[in-house]
């Protein structure tokens, strides 16, 4: 099903996708990394407290309604006439990744929670190891639409 409308906003559909996923990434990019940081914080400290503050701003304020975005515009390019081959191999790839960086996204939202609540048991190595998560899955989503291998 495609909706032969979204053909005259192509260009600017997949300009805001691209604007979109550039602050998606960004703050999935430096989320995993103030986790770090704050493990190395004793609970209650000012600090912390601190941290809290950024963590939650960081995930409502941007990172949150860009990944919002980021689906509806890609959504909409999916839409647009002539744009995807759904038997495509790199579009399932693309699409898987995606699907779990989602997932990432949700990971990070909980573990927020945890340090919210001065629950955190994960040690430092978990964020660091979870901080290079989205950096393959975006490398592997870039080369795959751009690059198209199969
Ligand atoms: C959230 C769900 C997403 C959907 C449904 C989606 C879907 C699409 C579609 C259909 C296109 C059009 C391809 C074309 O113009 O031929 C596109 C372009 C693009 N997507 Fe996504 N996408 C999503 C997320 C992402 C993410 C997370 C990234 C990067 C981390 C990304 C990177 C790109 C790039 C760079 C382009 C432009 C490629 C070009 O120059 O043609 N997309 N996307």
């Amino acid at each position: 099903m495609t909706i032969p409308f979204l053909s005259f906003c192509y260009p600017w559909t997949k300009a805001f996708h691209i604007i979109s996923l550039i602050a998606w990434m960004a703050g999935m990019l430096y989320l995993p990394r103030l986790y770090v940081y704050h493990c190395e914080i004793r609970p209650g400290s000012l600090e912390s407290e601190r941290f809290k503050v950024m963590e939650r701003r960081l995930l409502r304020q941007i990172i949150n309604p860009a990944m919002i975005a980021t689906w509806i515009f890609g959504l909409l390019l999916v839409l647009t006439p002539g744009i995807l081959n759904w038997s495509a191999g790199w579009w399932h790839v693309k699409l898987a990744a995606v699907l779990l960086l989602s997932g990432f996204h949700g990971g990070l939202a909980r573990w927020r929670r945890d340090f919210l609540e001065d629950r955190n048991t994960r040690p430092q190595r978990f964020y660091r190891i979870a901080n290079e998560v989205p950096t393959v899955l975006m490398i592997v989503i870039v080369i795959m639409v751009v690059v198209r291998p199969f």
